[in-house]
C-alpha cells in the first residue's frame, strides 16, 4: 500500500463523519473560523441584494434612444446578481448559519451602494463602480479563504468572473454611447 500522507486515513475520516452529523455538510475537517466566513457570506448576500434593487430600478426608469438595449443589460445584470444571492444563502444555511435577508440594515451590510442616478449614462456609471466593489471584495474574501473552504471560495470564484464580465460590459456601453 502506498502511503498517502496528505489524506486523513478512511477509518478517522468515517469516525469524525459520524460525530456531529447534525452540522451537515460543515465536518471537522473545516479548519476555517466558520462565524467569520458566515459573517462575510451576509455581506455579500446584503450587497448581492442591494445589486439587484438597483439594476431593477434602472432597468424600469431607463429611457432615451439607447434606452432599449441598455435597458436589457440591466435587466440581465439584475437577474444574475439575484442568481449569486441565492448562491451565497443556499452556502450560508450549508454552513450552519442564517441568511440575512432582513431589509433593516441592508445597506449597511453591503459593500455596495444604492445610487439612483438621473440619466443613462449616470446610472451606467454607478453600476461600474458598485461592480469594481463587489469584484475587490470577492477578491478579498478568496484572499481570505486561501485553501480552508474550497467550495466557498469556488462559488466566489464564480461569482467573481461574472461581476468582471458586468464591468467589462457596463465600460462597453459608455463606449458605445460615446461617454
Ligand atoms: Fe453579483
Ligand atoms: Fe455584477
Amino acid at each position: 500500500m502506498p502511503e498517502r500522507p496528505f489524506l486523513t486515513d478512511i477509518k478517522t475520516l468515517r469516525e469524525r463523519a459520524r460525530k456531529h452529523i447534525e452540522q451537515g455538510a460543515v465536518t471537522e475537517g473545516y479548519s476555517t473560523d466558520r462565524e467569520t466566513v458566515i459573517e462575510l457570506l451576509n455581506e455579500a448576500l446584503a450587497t448581492e441584494i442591494v445589486c439587484v434593487l438597483r439594476y431593477k430600478r434602472h432597468f424600469f426608469m431607463a429611457s432615451g434612444i439607447n434606452a432599449q438595449s441598455v435597458a436589457g443589460e440591466f435587466l440581465q445584470h439584475a437577474n444574475e446578481e439575484q442568481v449569486h444571492a441565492d448562491q451565497i444563502a443556499q452556502r450560508i444555511v450549508q454552513l450552519g448559519g442564517s441568511p440575512n435577508l432582513s431589509p433593516e440594515g441592508l445597506l449597511d451590510r453591503s459593500h455596495s451602494e444604492y445610487v439612483e442616478g438621473d440619466s443613462l449614462i449616470e446610472m451606467i456609471k454607478e453600476d461600474l463602480v458598485a461592480e469594481r466593489v463587489a469584484i475587490d471584495s470577492y477578491r478579498e474574501m478568496i484572499g481570505y479563504l486561501g485553501n480552508d473552504d474550497p467550495t466557498t471560495r469556488r462559488m466566489l470564484e464564480g461569482i467573481l468572473a461574472m461581476e468582471e464580465e458586468h464591468a467589462d460590459d457596463l465600460v462597453s456601453l459608455l463606449e458605445e454611447l460615446g461617454s
